[in-house]
């Protein structure tokens, strides 16, 4: 039995590993989430309390921090300030707790001697042409093109500098778009989801040509712990799936998959500095250590993604009326 840490547990790719390790693994959990507006604590509620306990604090607390580490054999960190758009809005909370909470948590891994794990994101790498044949791979230069995924960036340098300078065991994995449960309605596709439910029209950036590598998060949990598992310390994989939607695609699906016309939708003010094309090229992951995603079927993840969404509105309907009033502000 492995005792975890995991940050950002009570956020949606974090929820999203802590039930997928309570239903694969015997590990203990303990969350450590400062339940920002993106943290909730109902997408941990129906896990077992002898498995999973929640800790609500600051991952930029180093004493909290300090005893946390010395309690777990494991740490996986996915806690950060994630929305491009509010990084665009109000970029230092991005500063504070992707850079210097990462930071901190680096400082107690060195102490404590602890398997680190960090995850980040395709972002780094900024972004490609529509017609590139290229694919991001474990050496494409970073590229950063917005505060958000700078500060990404600096948290992977961070990290590789650790392990090089005082030898962390710590690996990273950069990961393409996820969608699944527990995602907060200011992203795309829950955003349109949940717009679709209130009757309103959903709203695409620009002309929408815009492609996204999208992943089921299941599918990223099992690959965060095949890497916990079986990475070489130091390493860094990138988590794809073979994904590649423009967002037009995915927004005219989005309609049709919940009955109503394809073209029923708004084209809205254009993201600055829109990253035009994301993709990933995951062969060391598959070949080196044996992973392969299990959601095949964008459609059909899609759709259960939507059902979710249908049969659990007290879940995100808190968050949606300031979401729509925040882009409504800005033309979006
Ligand atoms: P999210 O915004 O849904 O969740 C982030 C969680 O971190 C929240 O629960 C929040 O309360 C918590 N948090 C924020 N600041 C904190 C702090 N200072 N101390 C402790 N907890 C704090 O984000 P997400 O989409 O689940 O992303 C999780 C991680 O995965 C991030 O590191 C992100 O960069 C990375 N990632 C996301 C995607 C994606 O498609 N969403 C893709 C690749 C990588
Ligand atoms: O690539 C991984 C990244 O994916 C993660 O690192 C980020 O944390 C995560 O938020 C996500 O970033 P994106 O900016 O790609 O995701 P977002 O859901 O904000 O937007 C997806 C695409 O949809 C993007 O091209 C912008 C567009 N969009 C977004 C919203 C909210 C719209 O067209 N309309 C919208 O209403």
């Amino acid at each position: 039995m492995t005792r975890l840490l995991v940050t950002g547990g009570a956020g949606f790719i974090g929820s999203n590993f802590v039930h997928h390790v309570v239903e694969n693994t015997d590990h203990e959990v303990t969350v450590l989430d400062k339940l920002t507006y993106a943290g909730n604590p109902a997408s941990l509620a129906d896990l077992p309390s002898n498995r999973v306990r929640l800790v609500v604090g600051d991952i930029a607390d180093a004493e909290l921090v300090d005893e946390l580490f010395g309690q777990v054999d494991q740490v996986v960190h996915y806690a950060a300030e994630s929305h491009n758009d509010n990084s665009l809005h109000d970029p230092r909370p991005f500063l504070d707790t992707n850079i210097v909470g990462t930071y901190t948590l680096l400082e107690a891994a060195r102490r404590h001697g602890t398997r680190f794990h960090h995850i980040s994101t395709d972002e780094v790498y900024g972004d490609l042409e529509l017609d590139d044949p290229q694919r991001f791979t474990e050496s494409t230069p970073y590229n950063p093109s917005s505060p958000y995924s700078s500060t990404k960036a600096g948290s992977d340098l961070l990290v590789r500098a650790w392990v090089r300078s005082f030898g962390v065991q710590a690996t990273i994995s950069n990961c393409s778009n996820n969608y699944g449960p527990y995602q907060h309605v200011e992203k795309f596709i829950p955003r349109q989801i949940t717009n679709v439910i209130r009757g309103i029209r959903p709203k695409l950036y620009g002309a929408g040509e815009n492609v996204r590598d999208w992943i089921h998060a299941d599918d990223h949990s099992s690959a965060v712990l095949t890497v916990l598992e079986k990475g070489e310390i130091g390493q860094t994989y990138l988590i794809g799936a073979e994904g590649e939607k423009n967002n037009r695609e995915v927004i005219e699906l989005i309609l049709s998959l919940m009955g109503q016309s394809p073209d029923a939708y708004d084209h809205v003010t254009d993201r600055a500095g829109h990253d035009l094309r994301y993709a990933i090229d995951a062969t060391r992951l598959r070949t080196e250590l044996g992973w392969k995603p299990a959601f095949q079927d964008f459609e059909a993840g899609l759709a259960a993604t939507i059902h979710w969404y249908t049969q659990n509105e007290e879940w995100w309907a808190p968050a949606k009326a300031g979401v729509e009033a925040f882009y409504a502000a800005k033309g979006q």
